[in-house]
């Protein structure tokens, strides 16, 4: 029997199909994250505490550059969340203000080094741009694992099991034992993939907030405007293949940096500390610290000021 030509192809295609749906579901399955999910929600009916837990410190760490409308929303909205369960905390705005491209991973190693040394035991990797709204959405210190509070089930945009970026709760010596994260990823993405690997690596269990009465679009609000706030999705020099892989050597042990000033923000009744940092790079291991078009202009801002 004659089958005509482009049915056939039609035949291959819908393998084609079929194969690659059978290759997703294997994939998503295998990188759900391991149980624990109930850590990440209040004891139920019991959203507040009644009194404030002295033996713990939440510091929250906000990786930042050109933010400040979205930090005026940010500072007194996290402030009144986090009293409301009784959370005792110290808000760390890490200000990128060197040349290079966006490094959320570093500032958030930096972020961090500053406060373990303010004595938080416990930290908040946190988004200028993610509020939590459902008051069930936990910040108090992990009973057992690390917390994914911009859970994939609920975040406004990012629906993949293996996604930990957003709002992240991990306690100190987790945070250590996995070195941080990579120091490598300049421009927007990737680093929390990467971060999530190192987790997987260490044995250490995601948990995340489950059977909220909310959903993706009232458990969060996103102050995004994508048109507005363009993302840095440049790569260059051999980035994307650098990226792509588990970084073994860089991380919390090593990176490299300076503090240019501390200063003490008050918004509304909130209070934040901007901590102004210029961070690193080593150009002979990551070129891509600068693309193309931002070193013609660090190149003209060099012959602008003259010798
Ligand atoms: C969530 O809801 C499901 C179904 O109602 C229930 O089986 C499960 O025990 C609940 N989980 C928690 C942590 O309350
Ligand atoms: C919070 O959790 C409690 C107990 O499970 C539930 O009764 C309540 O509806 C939840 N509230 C929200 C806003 O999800
Ligand atoms: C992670 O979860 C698995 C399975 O529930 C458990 O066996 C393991 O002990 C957990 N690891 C940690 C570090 O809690
Ligand atoms: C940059 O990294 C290379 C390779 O690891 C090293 O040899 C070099 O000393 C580093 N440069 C600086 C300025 O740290």
């Amino acid at each position: 029997m004659m089958v005509p030509p482009f049915i056939r192809t039609f035949k291959y295609i819908f393998m084609c199909l079929f194969v690659t749906f059978l290759l997703a579901c294997s994939i998503s399955l295998f990188l759900i994250p391991p149980s624990g999910k109930e850590d990440c929600r209040c004891p139920s009916g019991q959203t507040l505490t009644p009194t404030f837990d002295n033996s713990h410190l939440l510091g929250v760490v906000v990786p930042f550059r050109d933010r400040f409308e979205e930090l005026l929303e940010f500072a007194p909205h996290i402030v009144k969340f986090l009293t409301a369960q009784k959370i005792n905390h110290k808000i760390f705005i890490i200000n990128q203000v060197d040349q290079y491209r966006f490094n959320r991973a570093s500032l958030i190693n930096v972020g961090f080094k500053l406060a373990v040394s303010a004595g938080c035991d416990y930290i908040a990797m946190h988004d200028v741009d993610l509020l939590p709204l459902n008051t069930n959405l936990s910040y108090h210190y992990p009973t057992t694992t690390l917390c994914h509070i911009a859970s994939p089930e609920y975040h406004p945009r990012y629906h993949y099991n293996s996604f930990v970026g957003g709002i992240l709760i991990i306690k100190k010596e987790d945070f250590i034992r996995v070195n941080g994260m990579s120091n490598k990823y300049w421009g927007w993405g990737l680093e929390d993939d990467e971060f999530f690997v190192r987790l997987k690596e260490a044995g250490l269990n995601v948990s995340r907030p489950t059977n909220l009465t909310t959903g993706i679009e009232n458990t969060f609000r996103h102050i995004h405007d994508r048109v507005w706030r363009k993302r840095d999705m440049a790569k260059c020099f051999n980035q994307k293949e650098v990226t792509r892989r588990r970084d073994r050597l860089t991380g919390l042990r090593d990176v490299a940096y300076t503090i240019r000033s501390k200063h003490q923000l008050s918004v509304d009744s909130s209070t934040v500390t901007i901590v102004n940092t210029e961070l690193r790079c080593n150009r002979t291991v990551t070129p891509w610290c600068l693309c193309s078009a931002e070193k013609k202009k660090e190149t003209s801002n060099r012959q602008g000021k003259g010798r």
